[in-house]
């Protein structure tokens, strides 16, 4: 779909969600006027929607109702709940509603965007996922966010970032109660044993130059009482909690971690964290499996180093494994 077309057309998407939103059933008649658009094409959005993982209840004669009323994203909710930043030259919250994916939002607008700048989105239709997979993401049920992050002295100084922005997601989440999460090499988080969320970071640069780091974080949290395409155990933070959350109130805290952590790191890179993250390592000082293409390696977790490698000890030897390739099973 052209541009153009499909702003639109999102346009008009969300819109409809709103006018849906907090109500009992609205009638097609009443949305075909207020959006000026066919009865016809009111169902053919609400189809699409429901693709979208919207659960939106059609009766013949009545109309339609959303299963359950959503917190829509808000920018100013969001930057209401940032007081501590107001005096800065703040970078921008960019809150978008049907989008391919906020890392492609971020990499297209990356050179007007100043350092800390980010977009949260209700939906994404072309979410990504590491090692080539799709990430899941219905609408107004999780949090989709890319944030950019420029690294004056190149790739070196991003060692270990991954595993920064999974602490700085554990700690959002500690904040709104959640507090035996735990982070899986390299940045996935768990709860009880599935995954909650995970951390796609894309780079941008030359080796030597200045690097733009995009750093994408989806976190599950209301997911829709429907099946979902995830291929492994998955969770999400009204499930862990059990109870609703806010999520314009959890973009801002996780806002203010990354803000808070990303000076830091760039500071003193991963040192400093190192304790914190081994504390929550999910599979510390167990036997693991190193996965890399069709290439298996088992050994003994052994924690972290502070280029935020993994230490894996065989045949009484402790080795260390970098690379986003890899990913880690318990043996
Ligand atoms: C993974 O665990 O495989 C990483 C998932 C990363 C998903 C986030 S959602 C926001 C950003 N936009 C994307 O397309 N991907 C990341």
């Amino acid at each position: 779909m052209p541009n153009q077309r499909n702003n639109i057309v999102n346009h008009t998407r969300t819109q409809l969600v709103e006018l849906l939103n907090d109500k009992e059933f609205v009638s097609g008649e009443f949305l075909s006027q207020k959006l000026d658009v066919t009865r016809s094409s009111i169902s053919n959005h609400v189809k699409a929607l429901n693709e979208l993982g919207l659960d939106i209840h059609s009766i013949k004669g009545r109309g339609y109702k959303l299963a359950k009323s959503i917190d829509l994203l808000s920018q100013s909710q969001i930057i209401a709940a940032l007081p501590q930043y107001a005096h800065l030259k703040a970078p921008q919250v960019i809150v978008e509603n049907i989008v391919n994916s906020t890392n492609d939002v971020i990499k297209l607008m990356g050179r007007e965007l100043s350092q800390g700048s980010l977009c949260v989105a209700e939906a994404q239709t072309k979410g990504r996922g590491r090692r080539g997979k799709a990430w899941v993401s219905p609408f107004g049920a999780s949090i989709y966010l890319s944030m950019l992050w420029r690294f004056d002295s190149g790739y070196q100084s991003m060692a270990g970032l991954s595993l920064l922005v999974g602490l700085a997601v554990n700690r959002a989440l500690i904040r709104i109660g959640l507090k035996d999460c735990q982070l899986k090499w390299p940045n996935d988080i768990y709860h009880q044993h599935k995954k909650l969320a995970g951390i796609l970071i894309e780079v941008e640069g030359q080796i030597g130059e200045m690097t733009t780091a995009i750093i994408g974080i989806g976190v599950n949290v209301n997911l829709p009482n429907k099946h979902l395409a995830i291929d492994q155990a998955f969770t999400d933070v009204s499930t862990a909690l059990s109870l609703e959350v806010d999520r314009n109130v959890f973009a801002a805290g996780l806002i203010d971690c990354l803000w808070q952590m990303l000076p830091q790191f760039q500071k003193n890179g991963l040192a400093p964290f190192m304790n914190e993250w081994e504390r929550a390592d999910l599979f510390a000082d167990q036997e693991i499996c190193l996965i890399s293409g069709s290439y298996e390696n088992k050994g003994i977790s052994r924690g972290i180093d502070s280029s935020g490698a993994l230490l894996m000890e065989a045949n009484g030897e402790i080795k260390a494994y970098h690379g986003g390739e890899i990913s880690v099973r318990k043996a």
